[in-house]
């Protein structure tokens, strides 16, 4: 067996292989489901081909940016297009890719990487972590109604106000770039998300609105007419889903929201994408009104370096933690002393006493602020040594708000 890089002559077989693994046969680009290839980096991609020269498995990556608490960003790998052909699975043709690719991407100076996993039982045994998650929210038009007089926010408290801006309402067709570079703006500044490099957009590479599905996008404008924030939706059968919601501040999301909800001709709207910290139920008369499901993990964190990852992201909370840090897949094991002043940490390697022992997949899964360590002490994936510890990792590890990740890909 061969782990050998592709190059773009190897399009139609990396192509063919991953459809046989996933069982499907070329589409063509309907719903935003058939192009979701044709972002490919085939300089980054895998592929497994036999001693005889047949290709069984394939694994990819995208170039992207990763927004982490306190707004740093920092280049990632997105891990993709994985797959092996069943006639070959459980032989151990994936482990050898996620080798070869953790390799990659350290040689490549990132110290992480990420991943949207099919199957949650796969990706922990190679150091990932489920860090960030969304859910589904349905809110009955006839229970719709706000709870707070829209000129009840004012700029000083920064609550969501009546706002000074305007909705357009757009065809998909016609935003040109507006999308884009809303999507930005917001990504910037929300832990979790993910930069959508320009040719995804240019090529309709992904679900809408990164696809040019048909579909109808309220663009929401300041004051001064520029657009900070959208919520792309389509209507059938009574209900109004949105595919995305993207602000970059409350009122508009909330401005957004009120768009959605005060649709006719509806009997429920679908916000497909919401993050669990998500403001709107609050907003409502009727706090039940919405009802979240298909709560789910969305992006997997891998950490390759514990000292840089963990003095990269912003901190909230100053205090002292001593990591024990066991990476079993890549045969290492590291115990750090973890020291935030200020909103900095400084990350060093220690041999005093360890605070908390975990696995570095654990790691991946609290580093983001959207999993509390204590979560998983009383799951028994932690160990936390000493009363207090859990309760200190839980306020050291916290974001500025939730993390949520809505690209696909
Ligand atoms: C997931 C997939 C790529 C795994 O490939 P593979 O070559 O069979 O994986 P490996 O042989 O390297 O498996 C390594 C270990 O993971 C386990 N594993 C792998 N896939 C698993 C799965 N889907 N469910 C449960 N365990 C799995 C194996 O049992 C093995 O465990 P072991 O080390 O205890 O023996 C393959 O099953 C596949 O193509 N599935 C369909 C497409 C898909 O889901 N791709 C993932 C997209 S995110």
């Amino acid at each position: 067996m061969e782990i050998r890089p592709t190059t773009d002559q190897d399009l139609d077989v990396y192509v063919d292989t991953l459809h046989a693994a996933f069982g499907l046969f070329p589409e063509t680009p309907a719903d935003g489901g058939g192009l979701w290839w044709s972002a490919t980096e085939m300089d980054r991609n895998l592929l497994a081909v036999t001693a005889d020269g047949r290709p069984v498995g394939t694994a990819g990556a995208y170039t992207f940016e990763l927004t982490l608490p306190g707004e740093a960003l920092v280049p990632t790998s997105g891990v993709t297009g994985v797959g092996v052909l069943p006639s070959h699975r459980r032989q151990g043709v994936l482990t050898a890719m996620m080798q070869r690719q953790l390799a990659e991407f350290r040689a490549r100076g990132e110290f992480l990487s990420v991943l949207l996993a099919s199957e949650a039982v796969i990706y922990r045994r190679f150091g990932y972590g489920p860090a960030t998650y969304t859910q589904r929210l349905t809110v009955p038009r006839h229970q719709a109604a706000f709870a707070l007089p829209r000129a009840r926010g004012t700029a000083d408290t920064a609550a969501p106000g009546p706002g000074t801006g305007s909705i357009e309402l757009l065809r998909r067709a016609e935003c040109g770039e507006i999308l884009e570079a809303v999507y930005d703006r917001y990504r910037r500044a929300q832990p979790g998300a993910l930069s959508r490099p320009h040719r995804w957009w240019a090529l309709g590479a992904g679900r809408p609105p990164v696809s040019s599905a048909s579909r109808y996008v309220a663009v929401h404008r300041d004051a001064d007419g520029v657009p900070d924030g959208y919520a792309c939706y389509s209507l059938g059968d009574g209900t109004l889903t949105v595919d995305e919601t993207i602000a970059t501040d409350d009122a508009v999301a909330t401005a957004l929201a009120r768009f959605a909800l005060e649709h006719d001709l509806v009997s429920q709207v679908v916000f497909k994408h919401v993050p669990s910290d998500h403001p709107l139920r609050w907003q409502l008369a009727d706090f039940n009104a919405g009802e979240g499901s298909s709560s789910t993990d969305w992006l997997w964190v891998r950490l390759l370096d514990v000292p840089r990852a963990l003095t990269s992201r912003g901190w909230f909370v100053d205090g002292e933690l001593v990591l024990d840090v066991d990476d079993p897949f890549l045969g290492q094991h590291g115990r750090y002393l973890l020291t935030v002043r200020d909103g900095k940490a400084e990350c060093v390697p220690t041999d005093r006493e360890p605070d908390l022992s975990l696995d570095v997949s654990d790691l991946g899964s609290v580093y983001l602020g959207g999993t509390t360590p204590s979560t998983l002490v009383r799951a028994g994936h932690i160990r936390a040594h000493r009363p207090g510890a859990a309760a200190l990792a839980d306020a050291l590890f916290s974001a500025e708000r939730a993390p949520h990740c809505l690209h696909w890909f």
